[in-house]
């Protein structure tokens, strides 16, 4: 037998080990989360980059578009490093109220309802709004939208003017029925797809949902209607309030904003794209669209490092906390009866397994995060999600060993402690492996749900190729096959793994 100091000196330093790696780990996720540090103040921005040409995910998969640049050139001018976050349009308002965001820039329409929320700068551009149909509509204005169905982006100034409410004196047929999408994108799908009569958008998105679905959709302008887009900062944050209006000032001067609505809103030109009577020929045209000439295949890799990145992360932080769970719950085998820290346990496992996942991830995202650091709040959440059951397995594991084998160590002269440590734990390893790589695979796929807090994992990545290519099929199956291999993978290596660790019990 070896001698029990050396045992210990082993063990310890293989803890060590892992710990320091835990630990750069996290260290490593909360430096990605934090911005830049060089005193510059910032300005955080919200933006809902679903409204080209305003605000749109680029080829690189960044948010661009006319807004996107005439605030950098606003902050810019005023000496603030701007930084945008992208969310849904309708909590752009409530994240200037929780102090998420400095200011919103979203082709936002200056209405009196919204007035009483947020307060706004000088507007900087006049739109109208459009109806957008199918070629063989023959729907030109709102009134005949009565009794139809019409889909929106949820929150915006279409979704009020169709929506039949008291003051609605255009839309007065109750039986309307309207459906409402976080994206303008999905609206206009659900108009190709035939399931909807009509989507009703502002002027410039139309014409370029429009331009890029030629031969399907056409538009026709709301006659009477004009909004005027403006800022929108926190109430009385005059100081912001102030700058950005300075600052819009002067990119006006010096043509900085006339050279921008030059590119961005008169220029714009769509991604053209090839096609053919032959459906082989049109398949791959497709294909190319969605996956290569659009960088689809970029936005793809992109996210598939931040699915993995994310869920390598949460793994350690669970499997750590997990363990805790799990000594802190076998306490009461120990004692022969339930302690403090096996009731905390018990509580702890049974919060987190009787709660929907992306419930846990809203809550840390938006409440104890406030809105920030999006990475560092989905590793924590999937991190506790996953030691609940983590702890599950690992105690699962140990109770499996033969209780002999406890009684043995007893009996050498090793503590409880050192038992557990030298005698009991590497036995249960082998129990307990196998069952932690199935729980790591459960949480790759668990991952996917991140896009709500404005991770760009590899499901999002999918989203936002729909949104650019208004294909649905391609990007949803291609995003299927890279999980499918990536479990795939995963479950062969552990296999392999298994093996191995099975083979030292044959003697
Ligand atoms: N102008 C409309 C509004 O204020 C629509 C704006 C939508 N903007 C966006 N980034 N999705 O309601």
């Amino acid at each position: 037998m070896k001698n029990k100091a050396s045992l210990k000196i082993k063990a310890s330093l293989k803890i060590k080990a892992s710990l320091m790696g835990i630990l750069l780990c996290v260290m490593f996720v909360v430096g990605c989360g934090k911005g830049n540090e060089t005193g510059e103040k910032i300005l955080r921005v919200g933006t809902n980059a679903e409204f080209p040409p305003f605000e749109y995910i680029n080829n690189d998969g960044e948010v661009d578009g006319f807004d996107i640049a005439v605030m950098k050139a606003i902050g810019e001018e005023m000496g603030y490093n701007v930084e945008f976050q992208n969310m849904e349009f309708k909590s752009l308002i409530g994240s200037l109220k929780t102090g998420a965001v400095d200011a919103v820039i979203a082709g936002m329409t200056v209405t009196d309802e919204r007035k009483e929320s947020v307060d706004f700068t000088n507007t900087y551009y006049q739109a109208t709004q459009h109806i957008v149909v199918r070629v063989d509509s023959d729907i030109t204005t709102l009134e005949q939208l009565n009794g139809k169905k019409v889909a929106v982006q949820e929150g915006t100034t279409g979704d009020l003017l169709v929506t039949p409410e008291e003051d609605n004196e255009i839309i007065t047929d109750s039986s309307t029925e309207v459906k409402r999408f976080k994206k303008g994108t999905d609206a206009i799908i659900e108009l190709k797809n035939g399931s909807v009569d009509a989507v009703v958008v502002d002027a410039n998105p139309a014409k370029q949902f429009v331009s890029a679905n030629e031969g399907v959709l056409k538009s026709v302008e709301v006659e009477g209607i004009t909004e005027e887009y403006a800022i929108a900062v926190s109430k009385g944050n005059e100081q912001v309030l102030n700058d950005i209006n300075e600052g819009m000032q002067r990119i006006k001067e010096n043509g900085v904003f006339d050279e921008l609505v030059e590119t961005y809103i008169n220029g714009t030109e769509q991604s053209v794209r090839k096609h053919s009577d032959n459906p082989v020929m049109e398949f791959i045209y497709t294909l190319e669209f969605v996956f290569i000439s659009t960088n689809g295949y970029k936005l793809l890799l992109q996210g598939l490092l931040a699915t993995i990145g994310i869920s390598l992360a949460a793994v350690l932080v669970g499997v750590v906390l997990g363990l805790i769970i799990a000594l802190m719950k076998m306490t009461e085998v120990q004692k022969g009866k339930k302690t403090l820290f096996s009731r905390i346990a018990t509580i702890y496992i049974d919060i987190i397994r009787g709660t929907p996942a992306i419930v846990q991830l809203l809550i840390m995202y938006m409440v104890v995060f406030q809105s920030k650091m999006g990475i560092v709040a989905a590793v924590l959440t999937f991190g506790i999600n996953s030691a609940a059951y983590v702890a599950e397995i690992i105690r699962a594991g140990i109770l499996a060993v033969d209780k002999g084998q406890m009684e043995g160590g007893r009996s050498l002269g090793f503590s409880y402690g050192e038992t557990m440590r030298y005698i009991i734990l590497p036995q249960a390893i082998k129990n307990i492996l196998p069952a932690l790589g199935n729980e790591f695979i459960t949480l790759i796929k668990e991952t996917a749900i991140v896009g709500y807090v404005a991770i760009q994992d590899l499901t999002k990545a999918a989203d936002f190729i729909i949104s650019r290519t208004y294909e649905t099929f391609l990007p949803l199956i291609a995003i299927a096959i890279i999980y499918y291999c990536l479990v795939k993978l995963l479950t062969k290596g552990l296999n392999v793994f298994e093996r191995r660790l099975r083979q030292s019990d044959i003697r």
